[in-house]
């Protein structure tokens, strides 16, 4: 098999935007030039959303400017809007995720404005970029909108043609709030690596509901090579009611290589830094490898297994 995969790490920004305590910059700076080092493909540093929004994040500039690049990492940011994009160009992003729900409601409550406002907004912004640094688009509530419940596949591939059309390098298909399941996955993924063979498409998936990893497996399944995944299994949606975790980084991670994938990842640094999580977020994290080891992790048998043994 050795299939490979690319993932892309997101705690510090999906994960570290929605946490009650601010999360001191150096900190941040720490963990993203730790997960430099464990083989991700690209990491989701920060978001250059207004501060008043995301408070968490309000050092986006200070965390870009602070860490240490590592060659053959992207560093992507997530941007809202035009002021977005200018504070992203100069903290010299290597890529810039733009995002939009394709649930009405959930892109008023998130970004406060209609779909077609959204859509236009952005379109200004991959014009206002004009191809100097890639874009990847994140289409939020792909699978379903807590508030108003199914958003059709045909809406999906909608929005993904009117960004192709556009030129974006990359689309992001978010499950924002966990209502994916994985046959509904298998669909969307086979339906989009057909329509949209060019582009570099990214599976995006929360646990909210114990799905996650079944999405994963149905995903690289269908064919997707690109997946988000945070470090602890963090995560939400400050504007999703009910908004839980990502799938785990280092779960996702350790089960697609024990089924023979190369996810180009080194587990053991990786689940090492799971492990620190809980003291820099200040409490305990949904991840479930780092607190299990993983499956090649032998434990010793009770002394008195060997004196069955020998009878
Ligand atoms: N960076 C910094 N400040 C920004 C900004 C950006 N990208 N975009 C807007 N602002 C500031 C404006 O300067 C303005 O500040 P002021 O009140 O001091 O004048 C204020 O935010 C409101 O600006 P406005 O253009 O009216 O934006 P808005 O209030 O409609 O907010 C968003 C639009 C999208 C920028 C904002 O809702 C947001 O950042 N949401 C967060 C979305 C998010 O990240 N969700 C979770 C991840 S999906
Ligand atoms: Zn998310």
């Amino acid at each position: 098999m050795m299939t490979r995969l690319y993932f892309n790490d997101v705690v510090t920004r999906d994960g570290f935007q929605i946490e009650t305590n601010f999360i001191p910059t150096d900190d941040k700076v720490k963990l993203i030039d730790a997960l430099s080092h464990c083989g991700f493909a690209k990491i989701e540093v920060t978001s250059f959303t207004s501060p008043k929004a995301i408070p968490m994040l309000r050092d986006a500039e200070e965390v870009m400017g602070k860490i240490q690049r590592v060659p053959g990492v992207e560093y992507t940011v997530l941007v809202p809007n035009l002021r977005g994009a200018e504070r992203a160009f100069e903290s010299k992003a290597d890529e810039f995720n733009l995002v939009m729900s394709t649930s009405e409601t959930h892109n008023l409550a998130n970004l406060r404005m209609g779909r077609e406002k959204s859509f236009a907004g952005l379109s200004a912004v991959i014009q206002y970029v004009d191809a100097r640094v890639p874009i990847n688009v994140s289409l939020s509530t792909a699978f379903g909108c807590p508030m108003e419940g199914e958003v059709s596949q045909a809406v999906v591939e909608e929005f993904a043609q009117r960004f192709a059309d556009l030129g974006v390098r990359g689309l992001t298909i978010c499950d924002t709030t966990g209502m994916a399941n994985p046959e509904q996955v298998k669909q969307m993924c086979e339906a989009l690596l057909k329509r949209f063979p060019a582009l570099q498409l990214t599976l995006h998936f929360h646990n909210t509901r114990g799905m996650g990893l079944a999405n994963v497996l149905a995903a690289v399944q269908a064919g997707i090579v690109r997946f988000d995944g945070s470090l602890g299994g963090l995560g939400g949606c400050p504007y999703a009611p009910g908004a839980s975790g990502n799938i785990s980084s280092e779960d996702a991670i350790h089960m697609l290589d024990a089924m023979g994938y190369d996810t180009g990842i080194n587990i053991s640094k990786l689940i090492g830094l799971a492990r620190q999580l809980p003291t820099i977020v200040g409490h305990a994290v949904p991840g479930q490898v780092a607190k299990a080891g993983c499956t090649y992790d032998l434990h010793p048998a009770p002394p008195y297994v060997e004196e069955l043994r020998a009878r």
